[in-house]
């Protein structure tokens, strides 16, 4: 590898030819500011708050290349003033309710005017007047916020090749926008919320749900059960300041119980339930000639993007409804039974690392007898942000275990939260109902890791062969689609996650500052959770969970059976293209 000495702060060091300033500084701790630059997503050099001098120059670091003998200052009184001229023009065209403001303590805005002691804001005049778009189920935007980073751009574009928003009109009026300045309803947005978590001030954030949660908790006359889904467990602990990754599965379910909730179920119950019915319902395309590569239907997010733009692969999907679908349907049909209360009465609650899911659950094709399955989504955010409002004490909780029977589940449940994971679940089980007989094989390591596309030859023990793709982040989905498209693949199964990494780095997730994302690999630490808490758990195989298989011998019969197609199945639309 070519390397290049460079010097900065006095400091002589050696990098790798290619690296930029800023990253070469920070490797040895020195610290240089920046706001529009996200490793991996956006590098447009537009916000000039990280100059540093060389020479006689200001020059931007995120974009400026080391070479041999460069001698750079990164804390003169010249850079100083510069940064903090850039800033100061920030805020004076920013709409500043910071204390009100959702991202308040967490927006790198706020935290850099802190860093450069800005206490007076010298510029005043005229500021950028808009409404604010909360025309959409998942994504409100207020552009009196934006700070024009391009953060979200290269979120939406660059990593998942949506491109539902962009810059748009000139000069002082530029702003970020949907084509023709549509609401964000009317474009072709999948809700994924990359670009909340790009974001590094307010200006994006989810649709809020809290108080409907409250309201229903202090309804006398409703039941209100809850459900979260894998990947919230190994997030919702950095919302209290745990290490990013730390495990709180029996917290969560502490807090929530805390909070007033009837029954707090675990989606990882639904999520084996998805298993027996997706695994069948491939083992019979396999068998008989159906629509192959059969592709998951867990993600809200990528199925609306197969609706917007392969309208014609629509038959490929799984007809599953998603884990937590499935949840609400039982909850209302089988428990609500169990329990003889009216599903008129139930509110299901789903906590969610997502939120395309505030999208999904108000599909009216997710719905029975006139009752949306699942009523009301709140993120991981927004539990974390019920349970300080309640003033709980989350680190300090004891651990407390989920209700059953929807509470339940197996490893193979729990890994749903990462990219492969619902592959590697349905091959644990597909593998041994082919076998007819149990298996020493668990861990299908092929479908773990962040590779973007990962592929592997599966020969079931019958003999047939299942070629098996997972790609997660709509950028690598993309591919694979024209792969297949262009008659480059021939695959029968198909695993995809909209969001880099899977679930566990949903666009509801805790929102991880930019410099932290350089040092740590959050996709990578929350995985890593997951898979601990699989390897821990004592059954892991969907199929031999007990309350599926009482949930089966009690109410719905066989999987991929009548009741089960009427509860647990569902259709796709086709949806514009721009
Ligand atoms: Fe470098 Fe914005 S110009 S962080």
């Amino acid at each position: 590898m070519e390397m290049v000495k460079l010097t900065i702060d006095g400091l002589e060091l050696e990098v790798p030819k290619g690296t930029t300033v800023l990253e070469a500084a920070r490797r040895v701790g020195i610290n240089i500011p920046s706001l529009c630059y996200l490793k991996d997503v956006n590098c447009s050099s537009s916000c000039r708050v990280c100059v540093v001098e060389v020479g006689p120059r200001l020059i931007a670091s995120c974009t400026l290349a080391a070479e041999n003998g460069m001698n750079i200052k990164t804390n003169t009184p010249k850079v100083r003033e510069a940064r903090r001229t850039v800033v100061e023009l920030l805020l004076s065209n920013h709409k500043r309710e910071c204390t009100t403001c959702s991202r308040s303590e967490n927006c790198e805005l706020q935290s850099i005017s802190r860093e450069l002691n800005i206490r007076d804001i010298r510029f005043e005049g005229e500021k950028i007047k808009a409404d604010v778009d909360d025309s959409s189920t998942s994504v409100v935007r207020d552009q009196e916020k934006c700070i024009l980073c391009g953060r979200c751009i290269g979120a939406c574009g660059n990593i998942q090749t949506v491109h539902a928003i962009d810059f748009a009109k000139r000069g002082f009026n530029t702003i970020v926008s949907p084509a023709y300045q549509k609401p964000l309803s009317e474009s072709v947005c999948i809700n994924c919320g990359q670009c909340i978590i790009a974001c590094p001030v307010g200006a994006l954030t989810e649709k809020e749900s809290i108080s409907d949660v409250w309201k229903a908790l202090n309804d006398p006359n409703k039941y209100v059960v809850v459900q979260t889904a894998p990947a919230v467990r190994v997030a919702l602990g950095e919302e209290f300041g745990l290490p990013i990754g730390s495990r709180v599965t029996g917290r969560m379910v502490t807090a929530l119980r805390k909070l007033g909730f009837n029954n707090v179920f675990d989606t990882d119950f639904a999520a084996d339930l998805t298993i027996m019915e997706e695994g069948t319902e491939l083992l019979k395309r396999l068998n008989n000639g159906g629509t192959l590569p059969l592709m998951t239907s867990c993600c809200p997010g990528w199925v609306k993007f197969v609706e917007h733009n392969y309208p014609n692969m629509l038959d490929n999907l799984s007809t599953c409804k998603s884990p937590h679908e499935m949840e609400g349907a039982v909850i209302k049909s089988y428990f609500a039974k169990k329990i003889g209360v009216d599903p008129n009465n139930i509110v299901v609650v789903s906590i969610m690392p997502c939120v395309a899911k505030k999208f999904e659950n108000q599909r009216e094709e997710l719905s029975n007898e006139n009752l949306q399955d699942v009523d009301i989504v709140l993120t991981t955010r927004e539990l974390g942000q019920m349970i300080k409002e309640a003033g709980i004490d989350f680190v300090n909780l004891k651990n407390e275990e989920f209700d059953n029977p929807l509470g339940e589940s197996t490893g193979a449940a729990v890994i749903f939260g990462a990219t492969g994971g619902v592959a590697e679940a349905a091959l644990r089980t597909v593998f041994e109902l082919t076998a007819g007989k149990e298996l020493d094989t668990i861990d299908y390591t092929v479908a773990r890791g962040l590779d973007g596309i990962k592929e592997a030859r599966i020969e079931l023990p019958n003999g047939v062969v299942v070629n098996t793709a997972i790609a997660h982040g709509l950028g690598n989905a993309r591919k694979l689609m024209d792969m297949i498209a262009n008659g480059e693949k021939d695959l029968q199964f198909i695993e995809v996650m909209a969001c880099p990494g899977g679930c566990v780095n949903g666009g509801g997730q805790p929102i991880v500052n930019s410099k932290m994302k350089e040092e740590i690999d959050i996709k990578a630490e929350r995985a890593k959770s997951i898979y601990d808490e699989d390897k821990e758990l004592p059954i892991r195989k969907s199929h031999k969970n007990p309350y599926i298989k009482q949930i089966y011998d009690e109410f719905l019969g066989e999987p991929n059976g009548h009741l089960s197609h009427e509860l647990l199945h569902t259709h796709y639309v086709k949806r514009n293209r721009y």
